[in-house]
């Protein structure tokens, strides 16, 4: 039997000052000015649209990501967040994080986002070394990196996550050590360590850039890196994630627990569990940002709707529970997929076999071999 499960907000802003040559995500280089009102409106419409997916639900957290999202300034995020509130209902505390590139931080920004509601910002830094800033492309510098989350601290805000990068080209051991010691130094609460990927359809996978390290290297990396962030306080609980007690990212878990979600925006993806004919729906957007604006709001903007059909729901689910360093409890994968746990039973026993889960009572964990072999570990749960 499905039940309902906690409810998220995507907000997707998807401009950016310049696109970088490793990223794929729905970001479009900003040509001259950007209409900041008429996007809110957009995305207020499309969110009024979205709104029967969700009666009477409870907001639990709320990400702005991007693109750049602080490129909006703060009147547009507190405009936003002001009329969303009216229509939905927050948690009260609900985590809001708006992600920040350290190329866009101006004085000011960082005290009007919290005076908007904003509780949890996510930098994008990638590294402190400027010449692997440079290589990535990147619009700032280490010490713009710096002056940015100062000024985000200055301004109040205690929570927040520093996105870097690892196996990035020309990087040594010693350097992605280096990135990492820099990060621990601003004291974030959270720090996202992701391993640079070539994504099809961009710059880097068509012309690779020189010296980006190799497999065992990466793992070198990974290791040491995830060893300096547990000696400073930080555990990992992801793939990627790493944090202080009590930081984990409220948002992110919610999807690695296969949470719900509203996806608002040009390209935005939701999940959203209905009850009342058990079904588990996929909703995305238009992803150009000029066809999004004049759509929003109505059923032309719908990229797609896509029910996950239940033979579906295993891989789905474990495409996200089995990144958690914690694993899952088999209670859950059943009330969120609405599958009975012997849906997966021999999958679960292949993966025993190879030593890749470890099953305890009603709860499975990857272990070490399984975390290192995710991918492998996933595609167990692929329907035929
Ligand atoms: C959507 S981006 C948002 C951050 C913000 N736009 C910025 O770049 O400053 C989220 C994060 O994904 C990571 N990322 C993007 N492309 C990646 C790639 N090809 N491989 C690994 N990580 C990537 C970066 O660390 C980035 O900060
Ligand atoms: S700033 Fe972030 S979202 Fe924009 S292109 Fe670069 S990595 Fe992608």
């Amino acid at each position: 039997m499905l039940s309902t499960p906690p409810l998220s907000l995507y907000v997707h802003l998807p401009w950016c000052v310049r696109k970088c040559p490793y990223c794929d995500f729905n970001s479009h280089q900003a040509r001259g000015a950007l209409p900041f009102a008429a996007y809110v409106d957009a995305l207020l419409a499309d969110l009024e649209h979205d709104l029967p997916l969700a009666w009477g639900r409870t907001v639990q957290t709320v990400f702005f990501g991007g693109g750049t999202p602080s490129l909006f300034p703060p009147e547009a995020i507190d405009a936003f967040l002001q009329r969303a509130s009216s229509l939905l209902r927050f948690a009260p505390g609900a985590e809001i994080t708006l992600e920040t590139n350290p190329g866009t931080a101006e004085h000011g920004r960082f005290e009007g986002y919290r005076a908007a509601g904003v509780n949890r910002l996510s930098f994008g830094i990638q590294s402190f070394d400027d010449g692997c800033l440079q290589r990535l492309g990147r619009i700032h510098d280490s010490a713009q990196a710096r002056d940015a989350v100062k000024l985000a601290q200055d301004a109040g805000f205690d929570n927040f996550n520093l996105d870097l990068m690892y196996a990035l080209p020309e990087q040594t051991l010693a350097m992605a050590e280096r990135d990492i010691e820099c990060a621990i130094a601003l004291q974030p609460t959270h720090v996202s360590h992701y391993q640079l990927t070539l994504e099809p359809n961009t710059l880097f996978a068509a012309r690779p850039p020189a010296g980006i390290p190799d497999d065992d290297a990466s793992w070198d990396m990974q290791e040491r890196c995830q060893a300096l962030l547990a000696d400073a306080g930080y555990a990992q609980y992801e793939v990627s994630a790493y944090a202080r007690p009590g930081r984990r990212c409220a948002h992110n878990l919610n999807y690695w627990h296969f949470g719900d979600y509203l996806g608002i925006g040009a390209g935005a993806h939701g999940k959203l569990t209905l009850g009342a004919d058990q079904s588990i729906l996929r909703r995305w957007k238009s992803r150009h940002p000029a066809d999004y604006l004049a759509k929003a709001g109505s059923p032309a903007a719908i990229g797609g709707d896509e029910p996950i059909a239940p033979q579906r729901r295993p891989f789905d689910y474990m495409l996200n529970a089995l990144r958690l360093v914690d694993g899952f409890a088999l209670p859950e994968f059943e009330a969120r997929t609405g599958l009975p746990r012997e849906a997966i039973a021999s999958e679960l026993a292949q993966a025993t076999a190879r030593g890749w889960i470890r099953i305890d009572g009603d709860h499975v964990a990857p272990t070490e071999l399984g975390q290192r072999f995710t991918n492998d570990v996933i595609s167990l749960f692929l329907a035929d």
